[in-house]
């Protein structure tokens, strides 16, 4: 438990004032706790003992003087501790999400998107809203507590033992119980999760859920993951909701002892009236905290496994990432070469063998051949998403590893098979290409997107909103959208992801005019189903189940007898 907030404590480093006040104001504010019990003293043996009707007023003006301050002490520590607390929270969320976007493919692929709202967000929140108010909790209590059992034993040393004895014994069933509410905890969380990912998926797929009446379905999927949470919730409440009653009875056997225990000592005459009502004012108010410690465990393990995660959340290493002296890629002068890769997206899993290529300078090479043979593969492993088993992948003579991986994306635009547009404008989408273009430049990227006509057909122009993800978008219309962005980007090389394929004959003549204007001058990775669109390739490669079986250019591959080349142009010039 030390060990996991110590981690935190970088980021109390920034505050350290305003945490030291906040927590500091918190002295007071227990120590303030002992004031009623310690003038019950005075006030019942002089005041009410005796009729001194003339004081009679100035304890409780006292008490409500001392209330006053206590009061407007504690504002300040809630606020200083909100205050800072907000803003711990916000650092330590701006971290996750820093780590979150260093992410390699490998990991995403592994995520769900619950895990990733939970993970970067969820338990940033649970961690430090119990960090600081558990601190400013835990040291009121201690000086509230330290007066008052100052109070006990000026009042009686020997009853104070009994008094502090019996709340030793009642922290015992604490102990007890807190692994096991820490693993209920734990599921919990991870139910919030699932539940997290039953909505996203209802939203993002909203249509295929509509299309094929999976409402029914759905519900019935998400009803299971709330019973399972729920049930889980219930059972962390009935693991916890027992301590507090028990407490209550422990603390009475105190409260009672100390009653029977302390008549007798008046009786005797060993004890004073007054000695007697501070006393056991001290006793309860000492106990009340004590009565409430279920709810308390509950949060405060809530809390630690937040903690905990959100720990091994920073911790976490992408497995793809700057080698130690990695250097820049400046700019691409010669090839690009595939030389025996071998690569698995899973461990002993071979999904790319063997595979050499080389891409020269200024070619244009196409990768062609049947779904799931790898061609999307290749392209990840030029762009790093993922690192290769065996073998090597230069550009320039260099393996791809040795430079940093941003200085490699810099020097390669991509159109993937899926583009991702983002919430916002035309314009938005488009610059991300190349954040600091100014609007001639956007314009003529548009322009040579071919989405010219389109924009004019907007009021809006390239100030259109497209929606999250691009939804109010067409198909052929996203796909010159992120041609357009990464025409702005002008990296000498292209990897085109099979951008023709989901478009009927009008819009791929379109689309097919925009990738020959991204293409112009630049080194090409193509990739298409559409072998009439690369007949001009300087080099087609033909790939099945992670092997390539040909390369040559159009003509030698047509010339091949019974090549595969030649059957697949065949049976698709037949269609
Ligand atoms: N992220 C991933 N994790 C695990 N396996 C994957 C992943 N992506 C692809 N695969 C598998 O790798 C193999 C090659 O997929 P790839 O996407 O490279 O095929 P492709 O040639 O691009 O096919 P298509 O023409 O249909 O786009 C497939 O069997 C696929 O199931
Ligand atoms: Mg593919």
């Amino acid at each position: 438990m030390y060990v996991c907030y110590k981690s935190l404590l970088p980021y109390l480093k920034p505050y350290t004032v305003k945490v030291i006040l906040a927590i500091g104001l918190c002295i007071p504010i227990g120590a303030l706790d002992s004031v009623i019990a310690m003038s019950l003293k005075p006030y019942t043996d002089t005041v009410l003992m005796n009729n001194a009707e003339k004081n009679i007023f100035f304890v409780p003006i006292l008490i409500v003087l001392f209330a006053i301050v206590q009061g407007i002490l504690n504002y300040f520590a809630t606020y200083l501790n909100a205050s800072v607390g907000e803003k711990i929270t916000r650092d330590i969320k701006h971290d996750l999400y820093k780590k979150m976007l260093l992410q390699d493919s490998v990991f995403f692929d592994k995520q769900k998107s619950g895990d990733i709202i939970n993970k970067f967000n969820i338990h940033a929140d649970n961690a430090s809203a119990g960090l600081l108010s558990k601190m400013k909790m835990l040291v009121s209590r201690i000086f509230s507590s330290i007066s008052l059992v100052c109070v006990l034993i000026y009042n009686s040393p020997q009853l104070s033992l009994i008094a502090v004895i019996i709340l030793g014994v009642a922290f015992l069933p604490l102990s007890k119980i807190r692994k096991k509410i820490r693993d209920i905890t734990k599921s919990v969380t991870n139910g919030l999760a699932g539940l997290v990912t039953e909505y996203n998926e209802s939203y993002s797929g909203n249509k295929t859920v509509a299309a094929y009446n999976l409402q029914n379905y759905q519900e019935k999927k998400f009803l299971t993951s709330l019973n399972q949470l729920t049930s889980k919730k219930i059972k962390l409440s009935q693991k916890t909701a027992w301590i507090s009653p028990m407490m209550h009875v422990i603390v009475s056997v105190g409260i009672g002892l100390s009653i029977a225990y302390g008549s007798y000592k008046i009786s005797l005459g060993h004890m004073t009236s007054g000695n007697f009502v501070s006393f056991l004012t001290a006793l309860i108010l000492l106990y009340n905290p004590v009565k409430s410690m279920g709810n308390n465990v509950k949060e405060f393990q809530l809390s630690m496994v937040a903690v905990e995660h959100v720990l091994k959340t920073l911790n976490i290493k992408p497995s793809i990432a700057n080698k130690k002296n990695a250097i820049k890629l400046l700019g691409f002068k010669e090839r690009i070469e595939l030389e025996h890769v071998n690569f698995g997206y899973k461990k002993k899993q071979t999904i790319l063998s063997d595979i050499s290529l080389t891409i020269n300078k200024g070619e244009t090479v196409a990768l062609v051949g049947g779904s799931g043979g790898g061609k999307t593969t290749i392209a990840n492993i030029i762009l790093r998403f993922y690192d290769i088993a065996s073998g090597s992948v230069k550009i320039d003579g260099i393996d791809i590893r040795e430079y940093t991986l941003d200085s490699l994306r810099k020097n390669i635009s991509v159109v993937f098979q899926d583009n991702f547009l983002f919430n916002g404008t035309i314009k938005d989408n488009i610059m991300l290409g190349r954040k600091n273009a100014t609007i001639q430049d956007v314009q003529k990227a548009a322009e040579m997107a071919c989405l010219n006509e389109f924009l004019g057909s907007l009021p809006d122009g390239l100030d259109t909103y497209i929606g999250e993800r691009g939804v109010l978008l067409s198909g052929g219309q996203k796909q010159r959208v992120a041609i357009a962005r990464a025409f702005l980007k002008d990296a000498p090389i292209v990897i085109l992801d099979e951008a023709t394929s989901a478009l009927d004959n009008k819009s791929e003549e379109v689309v097919q005019k925009a990738l020959e204007n991204l293409m112009q001058d630049k080194t090409v990775i193509v990739i298409a189903h559409r072998l009439s669109t690369i007949r001009n390739a300087d080099k087609i490669a033909v790939i099945d189940k992670g092997k390539i079986l040909e390369v040559g250019k159009h003509d030698e591959l047509m010339n091949k007898e019974s090549g595969q080349y030649r059957m697949l142009y065949e049976k698709q010039f037949k269609k």
